[in-house]
């Protein structure tokens, strides 16, 4: 079996820097490199002001940064002297041509692997990380197999499970690893060769071996079951307004049922991130592709649902504030798509800011974490209106409390700790009277809010 020294990660993002720098604080005898072609990034994951925002990532990096963690530019060393390349490459949804809106763009995946295939010289083990479409590795393999050099190529799908947010406990202690591979003695003694690396810190038990596709497939599958959840509840907290039940009582009964399990059934504005959507848009393209219209369609449902509930939170503002909020300023709290963490793609945030921008509203917004400039990216990303519009319409701030002030309604977007100890007597003194909150998340103490005059609205909350 190859005895792995040197790990290349291509990708220096969300996944593949929190990744590897577990991987290289766990197995101090293997020289992890991370590359990336934006040079900026590999620039601050050589600082204490790493790129991306997470709990306990920091000090991980500190450990190993330097003694076997490395972060560079220079991609064609990093990938001629590895025995294993991880590809951590973004793979969005397509915004142009066939699938576009559905399909994975793998115009990373497939430069990267262009890329191996260039400038190895000796065998390498490759190994898929990022989200992908089932059988991508056949189309990885192809590319790889065109180079005219005897470089022999082993590829191998390893989908990460971790969350944002949570990251770092995730990667120490997570519920499986998956690794996928042929089932070849070659394609065999490549998963062997992973495995030996995730067993420095996870039980073998843990550590589940199968087939490629099965690999790629449960990935998107994992995915497509978790977001499935959170619209099944978020449905319910559409039935639960209108009829005066409380989402939360009802997630909390229907989740003791050890068959149903209570997590990932909180109601919220609609959930978000860069994983969700795109993969069930990718589940919907293959069952289209592979000819199952009736499979494409129940999953279809999951991001209809999801879309529904961001466009009725933001429609129940509008209704609230006496059916216009045209110059009137909106405050919305946390524009992440969840709390502990920077990355806004996909958050709830950026529709429902559409939304309201759509009204004429002034959004004023606070984000702990998220920089000034990554909201407008999102809001100008859209294309619904010019960048000069944004910047007129929106406005950010880095004090929540001159966000709110003047404010005619509060929306909580994100489920930041921080916003549960803030002074909401002072908030509510500086606003316009009627004073409303939304709470998109059901974080905040409602009983305490109403007591001192806002009006308050939750998801899936009925009047009580
Ligand atoms: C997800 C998967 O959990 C992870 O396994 C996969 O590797 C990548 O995609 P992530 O997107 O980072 O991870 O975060 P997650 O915690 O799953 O939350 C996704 C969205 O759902 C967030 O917007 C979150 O706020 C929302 N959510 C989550 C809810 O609205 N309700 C819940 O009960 C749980
Ligand atoms: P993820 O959440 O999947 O980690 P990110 O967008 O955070 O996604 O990270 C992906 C990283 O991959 C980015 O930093 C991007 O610059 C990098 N990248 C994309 N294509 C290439 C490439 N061909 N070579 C090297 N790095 C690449």
């Amino acid at each position: 079996m190859t005895k792995i020294k040197n790990i290349c990660c291509i990708g220096a993002g969300y996944v593949g820097g929190p990744t590897m720098a577990v991987i290289a604080q766990k197995c101090p005898g293997i020289k992890v490199t991370v590359v990336d072609i934006n040079a900026e990034r590999i620039q601050q994951w050589q600082t204490d002001d790493l790129p991306i925002y997470e709990p306990g990532l920091l000090e991980v990096v500190k450990e190993a940064r330097g003694r076997n963690l490395f972060f560079s530019t220079d991609i064609d060393k990093g990938i001629r002297e590895a025995e294993m390349i991880f590809m951590s490459v973004n793979t969005p949804t397509k915004t142009y041509g066939v699938g576009k809106g559905r399909a994975a763009d793998l115009k990373f995946v497939e430069l990267s692997a262009r890329k191996i295939a260039e400038v190895s010289t000796t065998d390498k083990i490759v190994v898929e990380k990022s989200t992908l479409p089932v059988r991508t590795a056949q189309s990885i393999k192809a590319i790889l197999s065109e180079q005219t050099r005897d470089v022999k190529f082993q590829v191998l799908s390893n989908p990460e499970f971790l969350a944002e947010g949570t990251a770092i406990n995730d990667l120490h202690a997570p519920d499986r690893v998956l690794i996928g591979g042929d089932q070849t003695p070659e394609g065999l003694a490549a998963i062997d060769a992973l495995t030996e690396i995730y067993a420095c810190w996870v039980h073998p038990e843990k550590i589940i071996q199968t087939r490629l596709w099965s690999s790629e497939l449960s990935k998107l599958a994992a995915n497509a079951f978790l977001a499935q959840r959170i619209s099944s509840i978020n449905s319910i907290s559409a039935l639960c307004e209108i009829t005066g039940a409380d989402v939360d009582e009802v997630a909390y009964a229907i989740g003791t049922d050890t068959r149903i399990g209570p997590k990932f059934l909180k109601a919220s504005v609609g959930f978000g991130g860069s994983c969700f959507q795109k993969d069930i848009l990718n589940l919907v393209y293959l069952c289209e592709y592979f000819g199952l219209p009736e499979v494409a369609a129940y999953w279809e449902q999951v991001v209809v649902m999801n879309d529904y509930q961001k466009r009725r939170f933001a429609q129940n503002i509008i209704q609230e504030l006496f059916n216009t909020v045209s110059g009137k300023k909106i405050c919305l709290l946390g524009w992440a798509f969840k709390k502990d963490t920077n990355d806004t793609r996909e958050s709830a945030a950026i529709y429902v800011t559409d939304h309201l921008l759509n009204d004429l509203a002034q959004v004023s917004v606070y984000d702990p974490q998220v920089p000034t400039r990554a909201m407008y990216a999102d809001m100008n990303y859209l294309q619904t209106r010019s960048a000069a519009e944004n910047e007129q319409l929106l406005d950010v701030h880095k004090d929540p409390y001159e966000a709110a002030k003047g404010a005619h309604a509060i929306a909580v977007i994100t489920e930041w700790d921080e916003f549960r100890t803030y002074d909401w007597q002072r908030i509510y003194d500086n606003m316009e009277k009627p004073a409303f909150l939304f709470d998109g998340r059901n974080l905040l103490d409602h009983k305490m809010l109403r007591e001192i005059g806002f009006r308050v609205k939750a998801i899936g909350k009925g009047e009580e």
